[in-house]
């Protein structure tokens, strides 16, 4: 089979697709016939040895797929050779094949296609385990997204609009902001143009975002925590920057903000029952017209190294789907 390849950490140019093997379920996993793959940031850290999760070599990026089962490990109950799956993987899945564990495998929706079904799990199960678990975002309540023409940053929108949140979206162009209006955002902030804490001040009567959600880091960080209210929190999502910032302690203090760390991987690695339940509330969402995947692009193998490319360098909106047979 054909897969994008990574033997060491080094630059984005250096993937390869190549020919290897099939992958062996182990007996808690399935195989899976690749018909969609998602981009996401982590994809373009992993293979420059930038993120927490270190894989083995040689590995595929790739986090989260949908396709079809090919094979069942020895313990796999639930699920059958034939199967229409989605599933978070981590790495392996910008291949033909894959291997996925049955922790975070689901079952694809009705009227969810494959492509979509690739870009639903980690964004969305992101974004409503920060908003709903981490946050307890509330119906009324003003919700600050930046880097909210992202992958995570769009579900945020549209997870806050779920909610009954009123939602400021902040991200670098106008392009992107309208993307933003388009998804559900109730207002905007170019915060290359404005200056971002005044403009939430304004759109709040001077009160600040309930909850401020971050995925990027670096010098918007400060500002978004500045930016946010008396006892609002805080959701340190990532640092798509690059930088992690260092934020001064008296922000805390000041207006008794709450700053909250956010690691979803490992919080349904903790906690399986969190996994099915927010699946299955993020697919009812689904099924009635309140989330969806946007779509930006669809890429074959060999196109998918510029898109990692592209990621890192903040030149993606949406969705980037990978369809490893073209
Ligand atoms: N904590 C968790 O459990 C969890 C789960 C999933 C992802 N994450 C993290 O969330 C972050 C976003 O992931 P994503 O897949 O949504 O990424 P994405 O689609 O690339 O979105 C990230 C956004 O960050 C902004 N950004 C600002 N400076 C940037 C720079 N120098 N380079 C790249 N982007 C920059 C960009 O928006 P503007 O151009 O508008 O600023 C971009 O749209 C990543 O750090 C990822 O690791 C965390």
């Amino acid at each position: 089979m054909k897969a994008l390849m990574c033997h060491a950490y080094g630059p984005i140019d250096n993937l390869k697709v190549e020919d290897v093997p099939s992958p062996q379920p182990g007996p808690d996993q399935v195989l899976i016939t690749v018909k969609a793959a998602a981009l996401n940031f982590p994809d373009a850290l992993v293979v420059q040895g930038l993120y927490q999760h270190k894989p083995t070599f040689p590995f595929s990026p790739g986090g989260e797929v949908a396709g079809v089962i090919k094979a069942l490990g020895a313990n796999v109950t639930g699920f059958s050779v034939g199967d229409r799956v989605l599933a978070s993987i981590g790495t392996g899945g910008f291949a033909e094949e894959c291997l996925a564990s049955t922790l975070r495998l689901m079952p694809l929706a009705d009227g969810m296609d494959f492509e979509l079904g690739a870009a639903f799990t980690l964004t969305y199960g992101t974004s409503l385990h920060a908003l709903q678990r981490c946050a307890q975002l509330k119906a009324g309540e003003t919700l600050l997204v930046l880097g909210a023409a992202g992958g995570v940053g769009l579900a945020a929108i549209e997870i806050g609009k779920a909610l009954g949140a009123r939602v400021i979206a902040a991200a670098s162009t106008d392009e992107k902001l309208a993307l933003c209006r388009s998804v559900g955002a109730d207002e905007t902030v170019n915060y290359t143009t404005e200056d971002l804490r005044k403009r939430v001040d304004a759109l709040t009567g001077d009160k600040g975002a309930d909850v401020t959600y971050d995925p990027v880091g670096g010098k918007y960080a400060e500002a978004g925590l500045r930016a946010t209210a008396w006892r609002g929190r805080f959701l340190v999502v990532g640092f798509a920057a690059g930088e992690i910032p260092k934020i001064p302690l008296n922000l805390a203090l000041l207006k008794e903000r709450f700053i909250i760390g956010v690691h979803w991987g490992e919080a349904v690695r903790r906690d399986r029952s969190e996994f099915t339940t927010d699946m299955k509330l993020l697919h009812e969402w689904f099924a009635a017209g309140r989330i969806k995947p946007v779509i930006s692009e669809r890429l074959d193998l060999a196109q998918a190294v510029d898109a990692i490319k592209r990621i890192a360098n903040r030149q993606v909106m949406g969705k980037v789907v990978v369809l490893p047979r073209g």
